[in-house]
């Protein structure tokens, strides 16, 4: 099976502006195949249905990716897509334009296949950080809360934050502040 790649996935809005969501698609060895995987519950779902295509974004932006979990993101500096009605986020490392294939509704979480009809890449990846993986796991998390007890989320928090206290840099820590106050709001604080 292909990895996953934790990317962030801009779509189009009924009303045509960018929506912004982190999804974590399968991709082939030669990036020119994306299998994503969205809950159908999602508005990324709906616009991909939608409107067939959307951009997928390899970045190290993990404060972006944060907020983005959950629906709290500006939407950042972005140029038209040039393969599909879309938006590319100008501050990302790399992106690859796509267009939906094929859609498949029968299971808990659509299957949607997609061919990458145009790439670009704008800057270098920072590369491996302990801290910007703990966020990355604290923004999963986040996205879950009403499925998980508040207990083994704060549990999994307090080792998430070690992590970012030795070794992320500002970005980091804002980020997983900002994690750490939307779980304590989610949970009434009753942490
Ligand atoms: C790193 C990461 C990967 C994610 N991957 C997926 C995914 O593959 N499919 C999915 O439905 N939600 C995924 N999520 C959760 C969505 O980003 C989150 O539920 C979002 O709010 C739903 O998107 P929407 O704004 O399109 O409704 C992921 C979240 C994170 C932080």
């Amino acid at each position: 099976m292909d990895p996953i790649l934790e990317g962030l996935v801009t779509t189009a809005d009924p009303d045509g502006r960018p929506h912004l969501a982190p999804m974590g698609p399968r991709v082939s060895p030669d990036w020119s195949r994306l299998l994503l995987r969205p809950f159908p519950t999602s508005q990324t779902y709906r616009n991909l249905k939608a409107r067939g295509g959307g951009v997928l974004h390899v970045t190290d932006d993990v404060l972006l990716l944060a907020k983005a979990a959950v629906g709290a993101a500006e939407v950042p500096a972005w140029q038209s897509a040039e393969k599909v009605a879309g938006f590319v986020l100008t501050g990302a490392c790399r992106y690859y334009e796509f267009v939906v294939r094929s859609l498949d509704e029968s299971g808990e979480r659509v299957r949607i296949e997609a061919e990458v009809v145009h790439a670009g890449t704008f800057r270098e990846f920072f590369g491996f950080n302990r801290a910007k993986n703990a966020v990355l796991e604290a923004a999963i998390l986040a996205t879950r809360l009403h499925l998980l007890p508040a207990a083994e989320v704060a549990a999994e928090y307090a080792k998430l934050r070690v992590l970012v206290e030795k070794t992320g840099g500002p970005a980091e820590h804002e980020a997983f502040a900002f994690l750490e106050d939307h779980f304590q709001r989610h949970s009434g604080g009753s942490r």
